[in-house]
């Protein structure tokens, strides 16, 4: 449902940000009657400020914080107090002043800082195994700075935005709609910013159901040198779906600008719970199934921040990975009901056949299409691990797999790919793709003419364009077929 209040307003944010603590000035100010009043001066403060990052700073020692282990919650469980808190914590920071390193537009370039969207960025800890962990530390000492502009350093946690559960933007960041409300943002898609729903295919339940049949981190969370499966499906897609990869809507939807929504935290924190719940399905012993690297090079990967004393500190993947002892904060253990894909077979994703349907498709041995066509009639799910795959420079958005044989197209999976503040900084990376093909798999894994795999860019708002025609060749280096073992 949409609402009749379009908030297509974002030229004048930046501005507003710019003079945030001015009384008065309310997003508002900066309509005419309706009319969007956009001006190149309003876009003073893009790209993003790009500080000097922090470096060094006083290492973090595993068990020092030793306020007590409070639980992070669904922003859809906060009562009025606890949202009145997390209110007055936003507006402290938004009203910090300019010299200040916990400030607010400083700690959103902070984000902007380590996704290479500066020119002056250490490192791009996206699209790697470095994604779960700086998310988590970044969030901590967010965290602690909120906490602490409301003198409840000690009980004060983020919340999360489930979206699994909540289909909409959360309400308290949307509603109000003005500069008036801490936790708005008008830099959204115009849909869901009116209290439209996400759509129905991205960030379910059923994704993470899949998410959380993979067992190995590699697939699950990255390694050295590609994403894992969560980074672009749900994480990106949300994240593109919140805001899109271009003005004036794309807070959200751009690496360099995303964390200047209050709702970036939100979203993160749920991501941060599905890696907790990830780790949580581990069960003892010396396997590694569930369980985070264990390579040196993840474990010592290690940044800096501004803690909320102004202080630069410093952090490494292996002090951030037991988060109830180290960080003082829990989860509820996610109640989700999951197959686990253990049983791995090897097939060939090739590229490129002739014909009416022209594309990659999968080659596979008969002893394998016999696998899969057996789990199929179990209606048992088929899941395609496709690794590699790399993402063309330039390339942003939201995107449908498509599985195409003949007239019949199956959706099978989504990607979200941000882009990054700068242009010069856009550049071929890249993912793991795992998609459910269980409602495609009669098409992919047929003996005759198999059906082809495609991206097609989903139609968006600004061209109101219909399903367009390819938007890259998928490739990937590897591919495998994962299916429950029975
Ligand atoms: Cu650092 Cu959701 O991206």
């Amino acid at each position: 449902m949409k609402s009749p209040m379009k908030t297509k307003d974002t030229p004048g944010l930046d501005r507003r940000r710019f003079l945030q603590g001015t009384a008065g000035l309310a997003g508002t100010a900066l309509f005419t009657g309706g009319t969007l009043l956009t001006s190149v001066s309003s876009y003073a403060q893009n790209p993003p400020s790009c500080p000097v990052p922090p470096s060094g700073g006083t290492p973090f020692v595993p068990g020092s914080d030793k306020r007590p282990v409070v639980l992070r919650k669904s922003i859809g469980a906060f009562n009025s107090a606890e949202l009145t808190k997390l209110q007055d914590a936003y507006t402290a920071l938004r009203n910090l002043p300019a010299g200040d390193n916990r400030r607010w537009l400083m700690q959103a370039d902070m984000h902007a800082l380590f996704c290479a969207s500066c020119t002056n960025s250490p490192t791009d800890i996206h699209g790697s195994w470095t994604f779960f962990p700086w998310h988590r530390a970044y969030l901590y000492y967010f965290e602690r700075i909120l906490g602490s502009l409301v003198k409840d350093l000690d009980n004060f946690r983020l919340p999360y935005w489930d979206w699994e559960n909540i289909r909409t933007l959360p309400p308290p960041y949307r509603s109000p709609g003005s500069a008036a409300n801490s936790l708005w943002d008008g830099s959204r898609n115009s849909g869901l910013a009116g209290g439209g729903n996400l759509p129905s295919t991205d960030g379910t339940a059923s994704r993470i159901t899949t998410l959380y049949g993979l067992s190995d981190f590699a697939t699950f969370g990255g390694d050295a040198f590609s994403g894992g499966s969560l980074e672009d499906d749900p994480h990106g897609i949300i994240h593109v779906d919140v805001g899109l990869p271009f003005l004036p809507q794309h807070d959200m939807g751009n690496l360099g600008y995303a964390a200047r929504d209050p709702l970036f935290f939100a979203h993160h924190c749920n991501i941060d719970k599905l890696w907790s719940g990830w780790n949580d399905l581990a069960s003892g012993g010396s396997g590694t199934d569930y369980k985070n690297p264990t390579d040196s090079a993840f474990l010592n990967a290690r940044w800096s921040f501004w803690d909320e004393n102004q202080n630069v500190v410093s952090i490494s993947a292996g002090d951030v990975l037991d988060h109830e002892h180290n960080l003082r904060y829990i989860y509820k253990s996610p109640e989700i009901r999951f197959h686990r894909f253990d049983l791995i077979l090897e097939c060939r994703f090739l590229c490129c056949r002739p014909g009416p349907d022209p594309g990659p498709f999968l080659e596979v041995t008969e002893q394998v299409r016999e696998m899969v066509q057996r789990a199929f009639r179990a209606e048992s799910p088929v899941v395609l691990v496709l690794r590699q795959v790399s993402i063309p420079a330039g390339i942003s958005g939201s995107f449908d797999v498509v599985a195409v044989r003949g007239e019949r197209k199956t959706v099978v999976g989504a990607i979200g790919v941000l882009d990054h503040g700068h242009v010069v900084h856009r550049k071929t990376h890249s993912i793991t793709l795992s998609l459910d093909v269980t409602k495609a798999a009669e098409d992919l894994f047929a003996k005759e003419k198999p059906a082809t795999l495609h991206v097609y860019r989903r139609a968006v708002e600004r061209t109101k364009e219909k399903r367009q025609p390819e938007a890259f060749v998928l490739k990937a280096e590897r591919a495998e077929i994962r299916l429950e073992k029975r």
